[in-house]
């Protein structure tokens, strides 16, 4: 049943003809009212896609900054602008001109997990749901890959392409160590360790099964096993537990926790509501350049 703070903002939503967008990390009592949960391919699809005027982003900036990208015609509201993304900013527009003379005409492919300039200074933007698939829709046998080495790193092991990595990781997913996967494991047989890519490769060898956040929603319905250790951000346990009440899901390490991720509140997002800020804006020079990116992107075949 949902609390009163969740029914007026159920109404509130209404009244502004707005959609709730809410990444896969969001807080337990987000993800139980928003319209959409899922992972950052997903929801940049939502937002490009969505009728409603307004976009309530839960997640973090980087987030909000491609729905506004993507939506120009929508206000897009991010109920915490402090929500930041430690990956992100490790790397700026200035960083990745540099690297780009470093390996001339050699493209970029960014993660989404970037700011608005560097994906404005890309070739084309990737998730981790289809970032193999982005590299392999390019003709050239090297690519540069920002910010998320990790990513990077396990995307490289399936292409033949040469990959000049910049050095940046999640320090979420960085603070899972192959020792506490390893422990787990032997504590519980037959549980299977699935993992997200951003963690560090010692840690992805171990995983029987490598996805995105959605991948791990239809890969965990869809095997027989009983038991999953999971490697990523504490949120997903949320809709893992729901969708399967008959298996066990083991988070992989207590400091799978991205604060970023769990600023939040459903306070903020009434408030947000309310007031109508904070809205994410992107200067159009950089938005039409972003777009491109992301456009290209989208346009990757799914399949
Ligand atoms: P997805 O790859 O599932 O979108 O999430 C990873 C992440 O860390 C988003 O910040
Ligand atoms: Fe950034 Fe990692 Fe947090 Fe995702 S989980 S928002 S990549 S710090």
């Amino acid at each position: 049943m949902q609390t009163e703070l969740q029914q007026s903002i159920k109404s509130l939503l209404k009244k502004r003809n707005a959609v709730l967008l809410a990444h896969n990390y969001m807080r337990d009592e987000v993800q139980e009212i928003a319209d959409i949960t899922g992972d950052s391919l997903g929801l940049s699809q939502e937002a490009a896609s969505t009728s409603a005027d307004v976009i309530v982003f839960c997640g973090v900036h980087f987030m909000a900054e491609s729905a506004a990208i993507l939506s120009p015609d929508k206000t897009v509201l991010l109920p915490r602008l402090d929500a930041g993304c430690p990956m992100a900013d490790m790397i700026s527009a200035e960083e990745l001109l540099k690297f780009r003379k470093q390996h001339p005409g050699v493209p970029v492919v960014t993660y989404v997990n970037s700011s608005a300039e560097v994906k404005a200074y890309s070739d084309i933007c990737c998730t981790s749901a289809n970032a193999l698939k982005v590299v392999n829709s390019l003709p050239d046998k090297e690519i540069i890959f920002t910010p998320d080495r990790n990513l990077g790193t396990y995307v490289s092991r399936f292409s033949d392409k040469k990959f000049h990595l910049w050095d940046g990781f999640c320090p979420t997913h960085e603070r899972l160590k192959p020792e506490a996967v390893t422990a787990l494991k032997a504590a519980n047989p037959g549980a299977l360790f699935i993992c997200h890519p951003e963690c560090n490769p010692a840690v992805v060898e171990l995983a029987d099964h490598v996805c995105s956040t959605t991948g791990m929603y239809d890969y965990c319905r869809k095997s027989p096993a009983k038991a999953f250790i999971i490697g990523t951000e504490a949120g997903i346990l949320y809709r893992l537990r729901l969708e399967n009440p008959g298996k066990e899901f083991i988070l992989a390490s207590p400091a799978l926790f991205c604060p970023n991720m769990k600023l939040t509140s459903l306070e903020d997002i009434k408030a947000a509501l309310e007031t109508m800020q904070p809205v994410v804006r992107v200067s159009e020079e950089i938005r039409i350049r972003a777009k491109q990116a992301l456009d290209r992107m989208i346009a990757v075949p799914r399949d």
